[in-house]
């Protein structure tokens, strides 16, 4: 049985389906990245899974324990195993770097301050922004945001990381940094799920690839046969990339 099996997730809105009928797998330690078109549901699928998104179906089983996103509270106990990286990062500007890291782990999870600290900045070394542990988010790049959210995501030690669009905000060498983390990441037993629209990223470290349209599933594929050219997959990712190289 794969450690993370999504299934039959549904989400309405008004008479509106976002997602209808999705699902998929990960096993312990791999990582799966979620594409498709703006607007077809990859963040809304995220967010489903840790019941910021409420369902109309759906179920996901986490090691061996089944949870129903229907009954918003069962959605919610999935917070403790996971955590999630948001496309804006939702980073507390009114604190520093470093607050923003030891803030959860200290005050709901009652973890020592030194402890946490130390923690912290291990990761923002990690993440190669140890010199901004003292200033506020807001004297940060986009590329340095996204890097401390990372950073505090990983201040929860989860098991599931849900990272949307981890790299939008990165130049090229950042990038292939975050790759190679997400990579050590799993190797360590990390399962991730990420959304992305870049695809160099995406081939780069994904083993499994699920593709969205319209709200649901219409290719999953591993990453080896995704990458042969005519899979519907690569036609897709490779659409994507002349598009990207176009704007
Ligand atoms: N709060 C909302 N109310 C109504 N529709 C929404 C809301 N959030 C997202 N949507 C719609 O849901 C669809 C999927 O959105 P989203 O999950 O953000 O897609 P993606 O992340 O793939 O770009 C889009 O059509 C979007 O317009
Ligand atoms: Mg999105």
């Amino acid at each position: 049985m794969p450690y993370l099996d999504v299934s039959n997730v549904s989400v309405r809105k008004g008479c509106k389906e976002i997602l209808g009928d999705v699902g998929f797998q990960a096993g312990r330690g791999e990582i799966v990245s979620l594409i498709g078109p703006s607007g077809s549901g990859k963040t809304t699928m995220l967010r489903a899974l840790i019941g910021l998104q409420g369902a109309q179906s759906g179920t996901v089983t986490v090691d061996g324990r089944r949870i129903d996103l229907s009954a918003p509270k069962a959605a919610a106990s999935l917070r403790h195993k996971a955590a999630i990286v948001f496309q804006n990062f939702g980073l507390f500007d009114h604190m520093s770097v470093l607050r923003n890291l030891t803030l959860a782990p200290t005050l709901v999870h009652k973890r020592p301050g030194d402890e946490a600290e130390k923690e912290a900045r291990t990761l923002l070394e990690r993440l190669g922004i140890e010199d901004k542990a003292k200033l506020s988010p807001r004297e940060l790049s986009g590329g340095q945001k996204q890097r401390v959210a990372i950073a505090r995501a990983l201040m929860q030690r989860p098991a599931l990381l849900l990272l949307d669009e981890p790299t939008s905000a990165l130049d090229p060498a950042r990038v292939r940094e975050v790759g190679h983390l997400m990579q050590d990441l799993a190797a360590e037993g990390m399962t991730i799920i990420q959304v992305s629209h870049a695809m160099q990223a995406v081939r780069s470290v994904s083993s499994r690839i699920i593709l969205l349209q319209e709200g649901r599933v219409i290719h999953a594929a591993d990453s080896a046969d995704a990458a042969t050219p005519d899979h519907p997959i690569a036609r897709f990712m490779n659409s994507q990339d002349a598009q990207d190289n176009m704007a």
